[in-house]
């Protein structure tokens, strides 16, 4: 059978960070999703947004440094919830920081942080295209003052999320999810009233 784009976007699921696995994309493969991220829609073509890419012993020394902000904020801590920050990063052979960046201009900011979301959905596709898995997440760290600094974050700028990349041995089972019917309503003028 053949896979339509409708069939992965209705089938589609996020593998999760932790059953991401070797290898990940080659060389070719991170430009091709970097290029789908970038290919969203931008309301005044400003592409308020960049990439920070980790790969590599890269991954193993942010995770360091996560480890040792997150020791020092939380000093009840164990050691192995200290381990545990060490081993974010390399939960997935690849994780690239989608960075949020929006600038002064008549494009409300609102919009233009929706933009960076877009480049993350467009992401976890185009890995999905690719045969990879990937997960969009944020957790603690996209919140953080130290590791903005970390980041080179400018003021204006957020974390829109970290998106990590990989192979994946088992496919996820389904999830709930909310009710469409329930989110979904025509709008009527008799009802307005
Ligand atoms: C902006 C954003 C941030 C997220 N951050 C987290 C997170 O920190 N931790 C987490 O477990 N899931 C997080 N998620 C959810 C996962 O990316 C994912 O959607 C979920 O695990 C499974 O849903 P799916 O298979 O439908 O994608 C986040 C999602 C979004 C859109």
């Amino acid at each position: 059978m053949t896979d339509t784009l409708i069939d992965t976007l209705l089938t589609r699921r996020s593998v999760v960070a932790r059953d991401l696995c070797d290898p990940g994309p080659n060389e070719s493969e991170v430009k091709q999703i970097l290029a789908a991220g970038h290919r969203v829609p931008d309301h005044g073509k400003i592409g308020p947004w960049r990439f920070i890419i980790f790969q590599n012993e890269a991954r193993a020394t942010f995770g360091q440094h996560l480890a040792d902000i997150f020791a020092k904020e939380n000093p009840t801590c164990g050691p192995k919830v200290v381990e545990f920050e060490k081993e974010r990063f390399t939960r997935a052979p690849l994780v690239i920081a989608v960075i949020s960046s929006p600038i002064e201009h008549k494009v409300p900011q609102w919009e233009q942080e929706l933009s960076s979301g877009a480049v993350c959905q467009n992401m976890l596709l185009a890995a999905k295209a690719l045969g990879y898995g990937a997960q969009w997440l944020t957790e603690w760290y996209a919140f953080n003052k130290e590791v903005d600094a970390l980041l080179s974050l400018k003021e204006n700028e957020k974390v829109a999320g970290f998106i990590y990349i990989g192979n994946y041995r088992q496919a996820p089972q389904e999830r709930n999810r909310p009710d469409l019917n329930e989110r979904v309503s025509y709008w009527n003028d008799s009802e307005s009233l």
